[in-house]
C-alpha cells in the first residue's frame, strides 16, 4: 500500500548533469547523513567505470547492475542516495526507491544540461547528435515528474539547490 513517503532517506533522481551527485553529497553533509552514489557503487563492485562497462558489457548489463545496487541496499536510515539518470526508468527500481526514500527530482532544461556538462567521456548517453539526446531527455520527463518534490535547478547553483531542498523538508 502506498502511504506517506518515508523521510528516513532521500533519493535524488533526474537527467544526467542536473547535479544529483554534487547536491547529494552536500545535502548529506548538511543533514549529517550518509551519502551513496549508485554509479559509484557499480564502479566499486565491478572495478569498471560506467563508460567502460557500457563499452565492454553493454547498457543492458549496466541496467542489471543498477537494479542489484538497489536490491542490496537493505535497511537504511539517514542516507542520501544519488541515482544515475536512467535508474528510475525501470519500474521495479522506482518501487525499491520509493519504499525507502523521499524522492526528489532535479530538473533542468536540456540547454542548461548541455551547457553544464563538461566531460562527456564518462557519459556514453550524452554522446551523439543533439536530436538523440533531446529525444532521451524528452522521453524521461514523465518518470522524472513522478517525485515527492521537484526542484528546478535552472537558476540555482549546488548550494542553492541544497537550500531549496532543506526548506521543503
Ligand atoms: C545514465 C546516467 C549516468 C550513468 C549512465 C547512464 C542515464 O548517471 O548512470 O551513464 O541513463 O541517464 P548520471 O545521471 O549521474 O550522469
Amino acid at each position: 500500500a502506498k502511504g506517506k513517503p518515508t523521510r528516513d532517506n532521500i533519493a535524488l533522481i533526474g537527467f544526467m548533469a542536473t547535479g544529483k551527485s554534487s547536491v547529494g553529497r552536500r545535502l548529506a553533509l548538511a543533514l549529517n547523513w550518509e551519502f551513496i552514489d549508485t554509479d559509484e557503487e557499480i564502479e566499486k563492485v565491478s572495478g569498471l567505470s560506467v563508460a567502460e562497462m557500457f563499452q565492454r558489457h553493454g547498457e543492458t548489463r549496466f541496467r542489471s547492475e543498477e537494479n542489484l545496487v538497489l536490491r542490496r541496499l537493505g535497511r537504511m536510515r539517514h542516507y542520501v542516495i544519488a541515482t544515475g539518470g536512467g535508474m528510475v526508468v525501470n519500474e521495479e527500481n522506482r518501487g525499491l526507491l520509493a519504499e525507502r526514500a523521499l524522492i526528489i527530482s532535479l530538473y533542468a532544461p536540456l540547454d542548461k544540461i548541455l551547457e553544464r556538462v563538461g566531460d562527456r567521456a564518462q557519459r556514453p548517453l550524452l554522446r551523439g547528435p543533439r536530436e538523440k539526446i533531446e529525444a532521451l531527455w524528452q522521453a524521461r520527463q514523465s518518470v522524472y515528474g513522478q517525485a515527492d518534490l521537484i526542484v528546478d535547478t535552472s537558476e540555482l547553483d549546488v548550494d542553492g539547490v541544497v537550500r531549496e531542498i532543506l526548506r521543503e523538508l
